[in-house]
């Protein structure tokens, strides 16, 4: 009986010392694979996506994805909003940082969509819909019909409405995917049809006030070239108007080390739409060439902030759109950034027409980030290419309509590398 108690005792510590050694092999296999990363050929990688518990959102559990492609570059993503949390990458020495604004837990963003403070609503990270960016008066005409939305930005419709509408306070079912030489994450979310027309809308419209019930798709891919790279897709069951865009605030120094006006940007844009005092485009396309607004060439994003046009003014500096230069309807490049301290580079592409550039205007320094610091004015930028603000009521703007049958379709590339 003794003999075989220890029999069976001495197999077990067996079986774990087995156990041990080859969870130590794995870890010395992983440990081997990083200190890799000098290779950057893709038989070296190991891309990987993982998950964790995040808490839960209106009772439905959350997750925060990391992708990792395996070379250096990690990015978080959670499933409430499609939210992207971090995005690690190396500057020139190696050395990573987390260049994109955000919180540190799911209530840190979950308290930025519902409470108020001085800075508003931030939309660190997430995914825009159904309408990104502003329709004015909150009403557009679409086959002889007006309808009516949520007004959250004066009177305007911003980011698709109130809190309660918009896709970035969604909780978004989530599929990872692991591909040959990159991971996925895929989110998919169905958006409810709001309220019919009423004339006049005294009261807020009960959902959205969009029409339609959209079916939309994200596909998250981290690539082996260190490239993020956002693939959305939509349908609809009745006629709409749809914008999506990713609103992730960019540091390239790192997300809480300070403004970002020596950072340079390219836009690739001859002309931008500039805006009345409600941040709404007057409907022009006008050259940048002599402006604040030229971008053409890279110059840092604090030269011509502070130069008192009247556009900068309204908006507290950049906050508008860019009509992109294009070469047929593909992926065209958008905007390049560049940090000449730490030498990362930030190049951007796009399906889509324009370029929202933000400078993170209303940032006042009453939210505090990841890494514990403050934002404050200009500690981060956007680029959310999209189509143009206020489409719905602009004739002279690419059209937003998506119709049955249709399938909207835009991509965005965030590519990261480094300068020497
Ligand atoms: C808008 C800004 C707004 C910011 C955060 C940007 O896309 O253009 O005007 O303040 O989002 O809400």
């Amino acid at each position: 009986m003794h003999a075989s108690f220890l029999n069976r005792k001495s197999r077990r510590v067996l079986a774990l010392v087995l156990v041990l050694a080859s969870t130590a092999i794995l870890a010395a296999g992983a440990a081997s694979a990083s200190a890799g990363h000098g290779h950057r050929g893709f038989g070296h990688s190991r891309a990987s996506i993982t998950s964790q518990p995040w808490g839960t959102a209106d009772g439905t559990p959350v997750n925060l994805y990391t992708l990792d492609n395996g070379r250096g570059m990690t990015v978080t993503i959670t499933n409430f909003g499609g939210i992207v949390q971090s995005i690690n990458v190396p500057d020139r020495h190696g050395q990573v940082a987390n260049v994109a604004l955000g919180f540190s837990n799911l209530a840190g963003y979950v308290s930025d969509d519902y409470t108020t403070t001085a800075s508003g609503e931030t939309y660190f990270g997430a995914i825009i819909g159904r309408y990104a960016n502003r329709i004015a008066n909150g009403s557009f005409t679409l086959n002889g019909v007006t309808y009516y939305l949520n007004q959250n930005n004066g009177t305007n419709t911003l980011h698709g409405g109130a809190p309660v509408s918009q896709w970035n306070t969604k909780v978004w079912a989530a599929t990872p995917i692991s591909g040959r030489h990159s991971v996925s994450l895929e989110l998919t979310y169905t958006d409810p049809a709001g309220t019919a027309a009423r004339v006049p809308p005294m009261a807020p419209p009960a959902g959205n006030g969009f029409p339609g019930t959209v079916t939309a798709k994200v596909v998250y891919t981290l690539t082996q070239d260190d490239a993020l790279r956002m693939d959305y897709t939509a349908t609809t069951d009745a006629p709409t108007v749809i914008n999506l865009t990713n609103h992730t605030y960019f540091n390239l120094a790192g997300e809480g080390s300070g403004g970002v006006q020596g950072q340079d940007l390219m836009i690739n844009a001859d002309s931008y739409t500039p805006v009345n005092a409600n941040l709404i485009p007057e409907g022009g396309i006008v050259p940048v060439a002599g402006t604040p607004f030229d971008f053409r060439t890279a110059k840092p994003i604090g030269q011509d902030i502070n130069s008192g046009d009247t556009q900068l003014v309204l908006a507290h500096g950049f906050d508008h759109n860019w009509v992109l230069n294009r070469s047929g309807s593909g992926l065209s490049l958008a905007a390049r950034a560049y940090d000449p301290a730490s030498g990362r580079v930030l190049t951007t592409w796009t399906t889509e027409p324009g370029v929202q550039f933000y400078s993170g205007n209303f940032l006042v320094g009453d939210l505090v980030g990841t890494s514990g610091h403050t934002y404050r004015q200009t500690d981060g930028f956007t680029l959310e290419t999209q189509h143009y603000p206020d489409s719905p009521n602009q004739p002279n703007f690419p059209s937003v309509v998506l119709k049955p049958g249709q399938v909207y379709k835009n991509t965005i590339i965030f590519k990261f590398s480094v300068q020497k």
